[in-house]
């Protein structure tokens, strides 16, 4: 027997600035999220190196902390049976050139770093995630 799961997702920057933010949000309702949380933020480079501080030694830390913090994002809490696995799924491989057809970051991600989408890779950090940006009080039953 599934049961429910929670998940965090971003929109990011290149996709919010594009305008893809609609239709990455229909792609997730259509296989089954249920979005529990939403809100459209700006984050500092100081805020997003506490999001990504797992990545803080990576060669591409400075260049993702900038690029997360230049322009608007839209934080996600998602709620389904198996929510984690079913997510990154849907996005596809991190490098959009792996990604399969029918992924978020096939249609929409330009590079590895500017890839659209994040989500959450396992319940602990989807625990961590989820209370970075949310409140349990704002979550919708
Ligand atoms: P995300 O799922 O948000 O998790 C960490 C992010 O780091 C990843 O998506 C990419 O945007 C970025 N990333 C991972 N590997 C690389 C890389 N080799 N070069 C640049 N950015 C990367």
């Amino acid at each position: 027997m599934q049961t429910l799961q929670r998940t965090f997702s971003i929109i990011k920057p290149d996709a919010v600035s594009k305008g893809a933010t609609g239709d990455i949000l229909h792609m997730m309702q259509e296989k089954g999220f249920r979005i529990i949380g939403m809100r459209m933020l700006e984050i500092t480079k100081q805020q997003a190196e506490g999001f990504y501080a797992v990545h803080c030694e990576r060669p591409f830390f400075e260049s993702l902390t900038n690029f997360m913090s230049s322009g608007p994002i839209v934080v996600l809490a998602l709620e389904k049976e198996n929510a984690i696995a079913d997510l990154r799924k849907l996005m596809g491989a991190t490098n959009p050139a792996n990604a399969e057809a029918g992924t978020i970051r096939k249609k929409w991600a330009d590079s590895i770093e500017r890839n659209s989408v994040h989500g959450s890779d396992a319940d602990d950090t989807a625990r961590f995630e989820l209370s970075y940006f949310f409140a349990g009080y704002e979550l919708c039953k």
